[in-house]
């Protein structure tokens, strides 16, 4: 299988893929399992769900949704990122017949208009700049149902001096503008103008990674199916 990588203008982890699942909790300071469990209740997700991780990486989200669903009732977790290597190995590692991977740049969708019952990512948003946000929120609205739920959970405006620690290090030792963008409080913005609801705040970690709850108005069909 060839798990070769999409052209994108994001900051995609190809280099990092045989490592990420052993720094990522050393990364989060141990409080990975736990945002990502409060992530995925936040989805209210049924065994018949059909649910899009954008920005997946190595697929530890996507299994924990995966986890919920059954192929029974149809239900699938699929993860996407851009970098080949991650989704590699998130299919060696996670595949099941309730979770699946594809690599795909998140502002160019390989799937059908009103696809999915909800959508999530988790620390991607920070990876990509402004204009490749608004295309990926809007490829997310795209895919999603009427009243299909987005949960995000992202660095974003941080509330604590250690938050604003490491957000503003990660920015300077990164070289990661979109970092900065991220940390100025772009996302609620450009996900309202996308044409969800204006999202909540559900809930800050370490200071400086913010969960999001929004959802696609009932109201907002999509005029094309593609
Ligand atoms: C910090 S990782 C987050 C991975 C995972 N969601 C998690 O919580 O551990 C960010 C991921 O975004 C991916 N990425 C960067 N630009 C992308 C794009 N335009 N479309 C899809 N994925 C992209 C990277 O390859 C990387 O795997």
């Amino acid at each position: 299988m060839d798990y070769k990588s999409v052209p994108t203008r994001g900051r995609t982890l190809d280099y990092a893929a045989g490592v990420y699942d052993v720094l990522e909790p050393w990364v989060m300071f141990g409080k990975q399992n736990h945002i990502n469990q409060q992530v995925v209740d936040f989805l209210d997700i049924k065994q018949w769900h059909r649910i899009l991780d954008i920005g997946c990486g190595t697929g530890v989200v996507t299994k924990l949704i995966s986890g919920k669903l059954s192929s029974k009732k149809q239900g699938m977790a699929i993860g996407i990122d851009a970098a080949g290597k991650m989704i590699e190995g998130a299919v060696k590692k996670r595949e099941s017949d309730t979770c699946s991977f594809k690599v795909a740049a998140a502002e160019k969708l390989p799937f059908e208009n009103e696809s999915f019952d909800s959508a999530v990512s988790t620390l991607f948003f920070h990876h990509i700049q402004l204009d490749l946000k608004k295309k990926a929120f809007a490829e997310a609205f795209r895919i999603l149902k009427p009243g299909g739920r987005l949960v995000v959970s992202d660095m974003h405006i941080p509330e604590t001096i250690l938050g604003f620690l490491i957000a503003h290090a990660s920015r300077w030792l990164l070289f990661q503008p979109q970092i900065g963008e991220n940390i100025r409080g772009v996302l609620p913005e450009v996900i309202e103008n996308a044409g969800f609801v204006k999202p909540r705040l559900i809930k800050t970690y370490l200071g400086y990674i913010t969960l999001f709850l929004s959802e696609k108005p009932m109201d907002r069909m999509m005029d094309n199916k593609s």
